[in-house]
């Protein structure tokens, strides 16, 4: 009603905060960490060795992180009493509700490392997280699934333990298949850091209360879930699924989403930064290719996600709206591939996501001038008035 804007109340966005971990620029489709190029890093590194480079800031030596993998290996054990946890949650529990309240209750047994202004606290916090996340991720996974839980095997690397958590079963021993342990490494290190997304920016927002890594990365989980954020990878299955089952035509699909028909959009497309092709995009779409070749196996839905993409890349709607796909549009085809069900789809984004949320809160606590503030509004409200005589 006052006719002012945004501007003439000095509006700015007190949320945009500082960082130096992770760059982006969306227009070219750029994504380094800490100055490294994703396609270098990609190539050439492993989960943990990233995870140490975000959180640190540099490689770590050969002995560094012998050192930090042997560390993490031996903080994979879950407190038994943890374990029990599971037993009273309903087995169609979803896995990423299962995490959120999982990773909130680590904290009420390591009332020793919740300080976040003493270092080691923060260090055995840190380790605790990144060996005790995939272990009740599989965990998750067992219980919707009606399986035993196995114990880690600390003989096994991260991802292969993982991995064995999940598909080993207490019957018989299990083999990991090296084409899947290596396709997974690669997939969790796409997705280890993404700048201020929305489950990074409440990790930061919840840290800069002080409240402890356990309870933040909680709440980073709950955000991560939403289908417009890191649920887009269970849904673009959801959408893929439900094109191949109707025997409705890609094309037709397409029109519906231009015409907007009942909200629904192309999931796994569009960014709220990229307004060109996702670069993981591009990494995971080569490695959907190779992990579905070297596991034998020819998905339908593999080749209708292909199709999907070359129309909408081909269509104006898209164009005019930069809108491209995303690191969520090809992973779910190749996590189904691995057997993975669809809705730990988005638990596998979180352990990717760990160390980058681990890295941000870590440097917020460090540097004040990195904290979101208590981000402004802008008051649209009524103006001041008498209260009514009755
Ligand atoms: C992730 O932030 C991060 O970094 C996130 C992430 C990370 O690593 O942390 O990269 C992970 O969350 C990737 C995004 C996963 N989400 C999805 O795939 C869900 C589908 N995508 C959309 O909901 C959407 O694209 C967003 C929310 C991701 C981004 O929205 P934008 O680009 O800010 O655009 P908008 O919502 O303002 O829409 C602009 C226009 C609208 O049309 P018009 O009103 O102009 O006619 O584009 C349309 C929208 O309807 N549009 C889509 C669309 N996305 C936007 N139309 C169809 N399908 C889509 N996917």
């Amino acid at each position: 009603q006052t006719g002012l804007t945004a501007l003439d109340y000095g509006f700015v966005n007190t949320a945009s905060t500082k960082s130096a971990i992770t760059y982006i620029d969306g227009d070219q489709g750029i994504l380094r960490y800490r100055g490294y190029a994703i396609e270098d890093i990609a190539a050439n590194s492993s989960f943990l060795e990233v995870a140490w480079l975000l959180i640190y800031g540099e490689l770590p030596s050969a002995s560094e992180l012998a050192a930090f993998d042997e560390r993490v290996r031996r903080h994979t054990l879950l407190h038994e009493d943890l374990k029990r946890f599971f037993d009273s949650l309903p087995h169609q529990a979803h896995p990423m509700s299962v995490l959120s309240s999982a990773v909130s209750a680590l904290s009420t047994y390591y009332g020793d490392s919740l300080n976040p202004h003493d270092p080691e606290q923060v260090e055995i916090s840190t380790i605790r997280l990144l060996a005790k996340l995939p272990v009740i991720a599989a965990y998750a996974h067992k219980k919707s699934v009606g399986q035993a839980f196995l114990y880690p095997d600390n003989s096994l690397s991260f991802v292969d333990n993982f991995l064995r958590l999940n598909f080993g079963t207490m019957a018989e021993p299990y083999e990991v298949n090296p084409v899947m342990s290596q396709a997974l490494e690669r997939l969790l290190i796409l997705h280890e850091d993404h700048e201020q997304n929305a489950s990074t920016s409440t990790v930061r927002l919840v840290g800069s209360t002080e409240a402890n890594l356990f309870a933040s990365i909680s709440a980073g989980i709950n955000a991560l879930s939403g289908p417009l954020h890191g649920g887009a990878n269970e849904s673009v299955l959801t959408m893929l699924g439900r094109i191949r089952d109707s025997g409705e035509s890609v094309e037709r699909f397409v029109e519906r989403v231009k015409n907007k028909e009942d909200g629904i959009k192309l999931m796994g497309f569009g960014h709220r930064v990229y307004k060109s092709y996702d670069p993981r995009a591009k990494l995971v779409k080569e490695s959907a290719d190779a992990v579905l070749a070297d596991l034998g196996i020819s998905d339908p839905l593999l080749d209708i996600a292909r199709e999907l993409e070359q129309i909408a890349l081909d269509d104006d709607y898209f164009k005019e709206r930069r809108l491209y796909p995303n690191v969520d549009f090809y992973t779910g085809v190749i996590y189904k591939a691995m057997g993975f069900p669809t809705r730990m789809f988005t638990v596998l984004f979180a352990i990717g996501r760990l160390p980058g949320w681990i890295a941000h809160w870590r440097e917020m606590n460090d540097d004040p001038q990195t904290k979101i503030g208590r981000p402004q509004q802008l008051y649209t409200g009524a103006p001041a008035r008498d209260w009514p005589q009755r």
